[in-house]
């Protein structure tokens, strides 16, 4: 994986001396001098298509960037992930989420166990558990057909079910309604609560670790608040959870039925395939997650076997590393086109942010180049109308990928119009992009207008496209760019699966709440931090009525 210096590699130093040609070159000659390109540059698998032909690279970049993909040995990090080789070294874990997808009867392996005999028999649990929270059969304390679901997790926890639940709202049973609250602030908790009937109400909390103070707290509040309304004994029959900390969930007062495992082996960034999934399956049915984990197993099945120069999540990947590393592109947009995929880009964030925001290689060397750059983004027809003028006119130059659906599961009778407009816009601001505005086709223009009004154009998008938001075609597009971030990790030779980053300031957190009692503690923290700490500290023990504490 690190064995060479990455700059020292051949196919390295040939991207390289192709950049430079290619930064002179203009995207309207590349299309111009190749009438093929599109054909050439644009890749369909099952329900998705991606056009990658409106970058910054030829036919003959990408297969350089194959060649440096080959050595940084892709192939063989791939062969780990799948054969549950323990990738995720500073933990000293497999890396198996691909397991929480296989549906074939493929055993898959972890320190010599089949993991797949427990991911089946937790699979048939959820649905059994899903199947009568949604048939009635599984009630309240009192009796009552549940009707409100509260997902209470953070990151991975939240992000990626919220995200699924959102993309299929569609799919979603008109008689369940699912909210998510994972800030502690407890603004949020309290604007949920209040449109709900406790005796109506499962909480389902997840978290991997138990331990995650935000949901700590908030499953807290809501187990206060069912106490409050329903008695102690209503816990076991509103609360579920799922935690590979299963006696942390039992301490907590959940009994065991309720309680579903994950794994050590699944990151919380790629958990949405397993239990944690589970608001998804009780919103909209086992059969429609089933279809879900299918999608995701059909592009497991495409990056596994397919050659790297074929293989969708390897080409976006380079794309990625091409615009990244020999473009200096500091960031990539995530532009949904689709009111069912607006929440992709938080999902992402966290997915490829987390993953792959890292400066030592897996033996612990600084990298050598720029990694995981930073991911924003928002639906795209309200980012037309807020940051879209940075993407085209600033001297930063931000490649895009672009993500629309063909046609609208929600639009009824045969009217198209709104998709028109969605796509119309879409594949405008790709082509504006890409071309810009040359000063010369401005001639009737104010002279002193003409800088302000002209676009340099040539600036990267690629555009995905699904047929439709299938519950398949979004488990394909999760796992395509699960995927990509995994092969730009192993290009840039980090380990996309720890977390280390976010640690210290949870330490730092737990180390600071005992001066806000306003206790005997409070001199000491203040006295053991830096000027600015200690005076953001002091404002707020002064706003709590605490001051003196703060100044003893
Ligand atoms: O602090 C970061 C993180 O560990 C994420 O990686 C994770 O998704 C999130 O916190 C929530 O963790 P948990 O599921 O253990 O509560």
């Amino acid at each position: 994986m690190t064995d060479h210096p990455l700059s020292a590699l051949p196919a390295w130093q040939a991207l390289e001396k192709h950049a430079s040609v290619l930064r002179d070159a203009h995207l309207r000659d590349l299309f111009a001098g190749d009438p093929d390109r599109f054909t050439r540059l644009s890749f369909g698998l099952g329900p998705l298509m991606v056009d990658y032909s409106k970058n910054r690279l030829t036919a003959e970049t990408m297969g350089l960037l194959a060649e440096l993909a080959r050595a940084r040995h892709v192939e063989e990090g791939r062969a780990a992930m799948f054969a549950g080789a323990h990738i995720n070294t500073t933990e000293d874990r497999a890396v198996l989420h691909v397991a929480l997808r296989n549906r074939a009867t493929r055993p898959m392996m972890v320190d010599g166990v089949d993991v797949m005999v427990e991911v089946r028999g937790t699979r048939e649990r959820l649905k059994t558990f899903a199947e009568a929270v949604r048939n009635g059969s599984w009630t309240g304390a009192t009796g009552k057909k549940i009707a409100h679901i509260v997902n209470i997790g953070i990151g991975g926890s939240h992000l990626g079910p919220m995200f699924v639940a959102d993309a299929l709202k569609d799919h979603q049973s008109a008689d369940l309604s699912v909210a998510f609250v994972s800030n502690p602030d407890r603004a949020q908790m309290d604007d949920v609560l209040k449109q709900l009937d406790p005796a109506a109400t499962l909480f389902i909390v997840a978290s991997k670790t138990f331990t995650t103070a935000e949901t700590m707290f908030n499953a807290n509040l809501a187990r206060a608040w069912i106490v409050e309304k329903l008695g102690k004994d209503a816990v076991g029959r509103h609360f579920a959870a799922i935690s590979t900390n299963l006696e942390a969930a039992a301490g907590f007062g959940i009994p065991g039925s309720n309680v579903f495992p994950m794994w050590d082996w699944v990151g919380g960034r790629y958990s949405v395939w397993s239990a944690i999934g589970l608001a998804v399956m009780i919103a909209c049915g086992p059969d429609v997650f089933e279809q879900f984990l299918a999608g995701g197993e059909a592009m497991d099945r495409h990056f596994e076997t397919a050659s790297l120069d074929q293989n969708l999540p390897v080409i976006l990947a380079m794309v990625g590393i091409w615009h990244a590393d020999f473009f200096d592109a500091p960031a990539i947009a995530i532009l949904p086109y689709d009111h069912r995929l607006r929440l992709l880009p938080s999902h992402l964030q966290q997915l490829d942010m987390e993953s792959n925001g890292k400066s030592v290689q897996v033996d612990g060397r600084p990298v050598e180049t720029q990694t995981g750059p930073i991911v924003f983004g928002g639906g795209g027809s309200d980012s037309q109308h807020s940051f879209f003028q940075l993407l085209h006119q600033s001297p930063r130059v931000i490649p895009c990928d672009f993500i629309g659906a063909l046609k609208s599961t929600n639009e009824k009778g045969g009217d198209v119009a709104s998709r028109d407009l969605l796509l119309a816009n879409m594949f405008a601001q790709t082509e504006a992009l890409m071309k810009g505005r040359a000063a010369a086709d401005l001639a009737k223009m104010p002279p002193g207008l003409v800088p302000h009004r002209s676009f340099s154009g040539n600036r990267s998008s690629t555009t995905l496209l699904l047929e439709e938001v299938t519950p398949y075609a979004l488990g394909m597009l999760i796992a395509l760019y699960e995927h990509k971030v995994f092969v730009q990790g192993l290009v840039w030779g980090v380990n996309s699966f720890d977390q280390w980053g976010v640690e210290l300031g949870k330490e730092l957190a737990k180390s600071l709440q005992p001066a806000f009692a306003g206790g005997a503690d409070t001199a000491a923290v203040l006295n053991s931090r830096d000027s600015s700490t200690a005076g953001l500290v002091t404002a707020y023990l002064k706003a709590k009525g605490l001051a003196e504490k703060a100044s003893s």
